[in-house]
């Protein structure tokens, strides 16, 4: 799939098979979080894995809108620094989601309510927090491209020159 269409053709997705994410494939989405720039270089980001459904369900426990996530095979955290930049992560964020796109792989970002849930879950260092969760998994047909409400139209998103 090319770059245009794998960003294109990306929706979050909360449903998924129960087929496991092949290993190589997990491999390429976490380089493609890995790759994304961040401001001054900080490169802030650090990825949790996870794929014992304990453990995913602990983690979903610590969102309002997370029950769900179990489901997915694989949760992967992305945890910054208490000070550090949501922007950051979330470009790796959107890397990784991208990436499973274009590998035939179903997303969806999810919030961590609940810092100090999520922050022991994980036992995460002190100072650090999650970012953003990501459910990735195997889609169920007919599940995701084009199932989300629609988009802002463009020109009603674009001023030129000045707003
Ligand atoms: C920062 C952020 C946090 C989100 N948190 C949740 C969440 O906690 N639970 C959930 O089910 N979806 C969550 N979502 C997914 C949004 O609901 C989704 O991106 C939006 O509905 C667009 O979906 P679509 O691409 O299918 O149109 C989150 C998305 C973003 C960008």
């Amino acid at each position: 799939m090319d770059a245009l269409k794998a960003i294109l053709t990306k929706r979050d997705s909360r449903s998924f098979t129960e087929q496991p994410v092949d290993d190589n494939d997990l491999s390429r989405v976490l380089q493609a979080g890995r790759m994304a720039g961040s401001a001054k270089n900080v490169q802030p980001c650090r990825f949790v894995v996870l794929t014992e459904t304990t453990r995913k369900q602990e983690l979903a426990a610590c969102g309002q809108f997370s029950a769900w996530i179990p489901q997915a095979p694989v949760n992967i955290a992305v945890v910054i620094p208490e000070d550090g930049r949501d922007f950051d992560a979330g470009r790796s964020a959107q890397n990784m989601m991208v990436a499973a796109n274009a590998l035939g792989l179903a997303s969806c970002p999810v919030t961590m309510h609940d810092q100090d849930c999520a922050r022991r879950v994980l036992d995460l260092p002190d100072g650090y927090r999650v970012s953003i969760v990501l459910a990735i998994g195997h889609p169920v047909e007919g599940t995701t491209a084009g199932m989300g409400a629609a988009r802002v139209p463009l020109d009603e998103m674009v001023h030129r020159e000045r707003w």
